[in-house]
């Protein structure tokens, strides 16, 4: 392959990857990734950008198949994703150095091997000339390793952000060609891998908020001519302002947790209150974890099982825990036979957040009349703390 023109001396040379059906052996790819690498030939020195998912490598050496030297390798982020391929093109190009900071030096020493020698580390705002172009470094800890920073190619007005902005999205365009198909595939991204780190992506948003950007070329998914759709994106995702929406992850085994579910969808979809629901049987924990960016409100639902949740409640309350949204308000529902730690043990699975538990409704056997007045009870609540928050009418 020759390299993609992007602008004059700038080039994508990275991998779709088409097939990937899963990131971090968790979350499901329905549209596959990308692993996106850039080259840039200045007038005196030449830097790749990143580099690709070892699986990957071929292709990116197919473009670099005319390319006699290298100077620098720009690691933005240790995660093999993208750096790799490193070892492979510091031994293609025996006088590359990788370009990095000193946190992402030792973290691609520890998982990569790659001898001190063969690095340069570089300061916060601190530049690099390649003669007829310039890239300013800026670190952005926390997207999604500590050591990640963004790249802003001055004259060209290119921010390379790796991570940061990325969509799971693999396409044979280069560019953002309907941002309704992109919105979705980087809020996946998002919800899987940056909203851990909200509050610090409010403050690396800071950071690059006066940069004059006419590209934002990521390093998952395709390049944004139109930088503001998603910084904008971002902008909602991370506030701290929750939606009026409910999630409802549940699973159920002889239905009467199933009926407690629908009543209650029923009773908030009434008082004006948007409900997500997700069957964990057969849920796709992505689409979960892009409900969660935006929700006021998570009820759990699930019958009690030797004595606790159900694994499946209980995985799905670990990883709202571990994702940390901006939910203000949890509650449980569900069914049990005799007894048993149900609202213990979740409760102890959400440690992490800064949420108000609203009074669980859990039951014994199959609902009957005072247990739907509970339900009434809660969808009551949840609309009335909504409004408080002035997201219902
Ligand atoms: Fe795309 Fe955190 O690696």
């Amino acid at each position: 392959m020759k390299p993609r023109k992007i602008k004059e001396k700038i080039y994508y040379v990275g991998a779709p990857d088409w097939n990937r059906t899963l990131f971090d052996a968790l979350i499901p790819l329905p549209d596959g990734t990308s692993y996106n690498a850039y080259l840039i030939l200045g007038s005196e020195k030449t830097a790749l950008i990143d580099t690709v998912d070892p699986s990957k490598k071929d292709v990116l050496f197919s473009y670099l198949a005319d390319i006699v030297h290298i100077d620098y390798v720009i690691s933005h982020h240790a995660e093999q994703d993208h750096s790799g391929s490193i070892p492979y093109v510091l031994e293609k190009y025996p006088s590359a150095k990788v370009v990095t900071n000193p946190k992402g030096k030792e973290l691609l020493k520890s998982h990569l091997h790659i001898p001190d020698e063969r690095f340069i580390t570089v300061n916060d705002g601190e530049e690099l000339s390649l003669g007829d172009k310039t890239l300013k470094f800026i670190y952005t800890p926390w997207v999604h390793w500590p050591e990640t920073m963004v790249t802003y190619l001055v004259e060209d007005k290119i921010l390379f952000t790796c991570d940061l902005f990325g969509s799971h999205y693999a396409t044979s365009s280069l560019y953002v060609e309907d941002e309704k198909i992109v919105y979705e595939a980087a809020k996946r991204y998002y919800a899987e891998i940056m909203m851990p780190f909200r509050s610090i992506i409010q403050k690396n948003l800071e950071k690059i908020k006066d940069l004059d950007i006419e590209l934002i070329a990521p390093s998952h998914g395709p390049i944004y001519n139109n930088p503001n759709f998603i910084i904008n994106a971002y902008k909602d995702w991370i506030s701290d302002e929750p939606k009026n929406i409910v999630v409802l992850p549940y699973i159920s085994m002889h239905d009467s947790t199933k009926i407690m579910v629908d009543y209650l969808v029923d009773r908030l979809i009434e008082k004006g209150v948007n409900v997500e629901v997700f069957d964990l049987a057969v849920a796709d924990i992505g689409k979960i974890a892009m409900a969660l960016v935006d929700a006021a409100t998570i009820v759990i639902g699930t019958p009690t099982v030797l004595a606790g949740p159900h694994p499946k409640a209980l995985y799905v309350t670990y990883l709202a825990n571990v994702l940390k949204p901006k939910a203000r308000f949890v509650s449980v529902i569900g069914s049990y036979g005799w007894g048993g730690r149900t609202l213990e043990i979740l409760k102890s699975n959400l440690t992490n957040l800064s949420v108000e538990i609203i009074n669980p409704v859990l039951v014994k056997g199959l609902p009957e009349k005072e247990d739907f007045r509970l339900l009434d009870e809660l969808a009551e609540s949840v609309y009335s703390k909504h409004k408080d928050l002035g997201i219902v009418s």
